[in-house]
């Protein structure tokens, strides 16, 4: 069994590819390469460097390997950027997927693993401490949120027309490394944007404090990456089962974190002084997004097990290999 993995040189995509090569499965990685690192693909994978973009070169790949499945990963992926530039974000994300899909209809593959996010909900219209069910109302509030709220429809509409099997795993916030060499390079999200002030010698700022939260800050639900390479290989399972049609599926932990708990635990693991700085509220964050992780439970036999230390900890430790 050969599994296609998009997206796989990323910071997610690394540990999804190492947690399928451990399943038993051939990898084959398909990256364009823009934010991936050649050194996180491990020996004996092969590399196609295809944009998705390019259609004919993504029917290239499919028609070059014995494929038997996707987990589709690669995505454009940052909210501030995709506001800036929505036809890019529209383009990328779902050109791409369009074009992935109609490779694998062709081919006749129908099992596919799609990378959704949380960001698909939106600002759910629930209270701070109410869990975010995946019959929660979506409505995005971004293009890349949009951007993988559509995406989950093409997958639903082919599940029904063409007999896909498809898992939509809407990723809450993933942070952490499952080992030294394989943590997040890139500064765009909280915990690498904490380390990033705190080894230049600044402190963090905290985006609101007067949230209808227990301290006022947002709170988010941080899910270790190892546990979330782990769901990929629970959702390769499942849609490898002949029943399976369609299903969206939380990924998160079910314990929120505010902002001021992710600070105290960077200042636990780190030994370094922090005292945050209190700014103004940044346009679009919800106050608190929470995952009710009980259909991960029911359907991919999954839950995460690792906890915010492991994931301040683990991300620490790759910070200082590589910064
Ligand atoms: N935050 C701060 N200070 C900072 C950076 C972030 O207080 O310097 C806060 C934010 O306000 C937010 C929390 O930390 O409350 C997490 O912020 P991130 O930017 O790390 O993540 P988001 O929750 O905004 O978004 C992330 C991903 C999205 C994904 C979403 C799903 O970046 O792609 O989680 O929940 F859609």
């Amino acid at each position: 069994m050969t599994w296609l993995i998009t997206g796989g040189a990323g910071y997610i995509g690394a540990h999804v590819v190492r947690e399928t090569l451990k399943s038993g499965r051939n990898v084959v990685i398909l990256d364009d390469m823009s934010t991936g690192i050649a050194t996180r693909i491990p020996d004996g994978v092969t590399l196609e460097e295809v944009t998705l973009v390019d259609k004919a070169g993504v029917e290239a790949v499919f028609a070059k390997h014995e494929i038997t499945g996707v987990l589709h990963l690669a995505a454009r992926k940052q909210v501030g950027e995709s506001v800036e530039k929505p036809l890019y974000y529209w383009d990328e994300n779902i050109n791409g997927l369009t074009h992935l899909v109609g490779a694998m209809k062709n081919s006749g593959i129908k099992n596919l693993v799609f990378s959704s996010s949380a960001a698909v909900y939106g600002e759910p219209d629930i209270a701070p401490d109410a869990l975010i069910t995946e019959a929660t109302h979506c409505l995005p509030i971004n293009p890349y949120g949009a951007t993988k709220l559509a995406g989950e429809w093409i997958a639903h509409a082919l599940s029904a027309s063409d007999d896909f099997h498809v898992a939509a795993l809407r990723y809450f916030n993933v942070a952490g490394a499952g080992s030294p060499q394989l943590g997040d390079q890139f500064i765009l999200n909280l915990v690498p944007i904490v380390f990033d002030a705190l080894t230049k010698g600044n402190q963090p700022r905290v985006f609101g404090d007067d949230y209808p939260t227990p301290d006022g800050s947002c709170i988010r639900d941080y899910v270790h990456v190892q546990d979330l390479a782990e769901a990929h290989v629970a959702a390769m399972d499942y849609v490898e089962r002949p029943d399976t049609t369609f299903a969206a599926i939380n990924i998160g932990t079910g314990r929120g974190a505010s902002v001021f708990e992710v600070l105290d635990m960077v200042r636990e693991v780190t030994g370094l002084e922090v005292t945050p700085e209190r700014i103004q509220r940044r346009a679009g964050d919800p106050a608190a997004l929470t995952a009710d992780v009980s259909r991960a439970a029911q359907l991919l036999d999954w839950q995460s097990k690792y906890d915010l230390r492991d994931i301040i900890s683990s991300a620490w430790t790759a910070w200082q290999q590589t910064h």
